[in-house]
């Protein structure tokens, strides 16, 4: 089976699950490389994370990290950043030492050597252990927009309009939405060993229901995740209420 499917009642219950699988990851192989996501859907989860830490001691103190995207042109101090986001809402809150947690350099003077410089770090950690996945309305992984090829490494994108706009509620205004990222390529994501796709909430039922009927193509980002050997999606009852309950357990097409 490619893709198993964890049907949850809410948020809440995604982010336990999905925190319980990052736990157990990091209990099993304390070195592990865990690749990283940002976004409303990830900040349950990282609070578990940190409760866990603080009340348990799972220690990520040899865990290595890497971030699926970023911003062109907000540094870490920006506090929009994808790299702002995780120092405040994870690495500050676990014994991780900083310089093993990794994120694109959105400031980077030249963009094309950053990404290629993000792919060698990934291979130089020794590949992705388990990837942690959101996905957007259209259907994106990372910041992997419909039409994306599958066999994209990290590239700069320029952000779809449905994007910025879904982003836009944690800026001043539309405007000041970056237009570009830097982002994990699709097949830089289906390099890493294990994947852990997480949705929540009615706006992405859409995209869950045709991520679950099977159809494989670049206008569904996600659909790439059918080509994985070890994918698992834990979705909340909202996210899920578009796609017949018989089809609630899936296998690859
Ligand atoms: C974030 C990322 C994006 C988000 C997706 C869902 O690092 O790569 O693909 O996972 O846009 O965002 P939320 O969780 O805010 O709905």
């Amino acid at each position: 089976m490619a893709i198993m499917l964890l049907e949850v009642a809410d948020y809440a219950e995604m982010s336990r699950q999905a925190a319980d699988i990052i736990i157990k990851q990091v209990k099993e192989k304390p070195t592990a490389v865990l690749g990283l996501a940002t976004g409303s859907t990830m900040l349950g989860v990282y609070r578990e994370l940190a409760a866990d830490h603080r009340q348990n001691g799972t220690s990520y103190r040899l865990v290595r990290t890497v971030n699926l995207d970023e911003y062109v042109g907000l540094g870490p101090d920006h506090p929009n950043s994808y790299r702002h986001y995780m120092n405040e809402h994870l690495f500050s809150k676990l014994d991780i030492p900083l310089h093993e947690t990794h994120v694109p350099n959105g400031l980077a003077a030249d963009l094309d050597e950053e990404c290629r410089r993000y792919e060698r770090l990934i291979d130089e950690v020794g590949g992705i252990d388990l990837q942690l996945l959101g996905i957007g309305c259209n259907g994106h992984i990372g910041f992997n927009e419909p039409g994306t090829p599958f066999s994209s490494a990290t590239h700069v994108v320029e952000l779809a309009a449905s994007t910025r706009k879904a982003n836009a509620r944690f800026f001043p205004s539309l405007d000041a939405v970056p237009r570009q990222a830097i982002t994990m390529g699709i097949a830089t994501i289906l390099r890493s060993r294990r994947i852990l796709l997480l949705a929540s909430g009615e706006e992405k039922a859409e995209a869950m229901a045709r991520l679950l009927e099977g159809v494989v193509t670049p206008d569904l980002p996600a659909s790439a995740l059918h080509l994985h050997p070890d994918v698992t999606i834990i979705a909340d009852r909202e996210a899920l209420s578009l796609i017949p309950k018989e089809k609630r357990w899936v296998d690859a097409p």
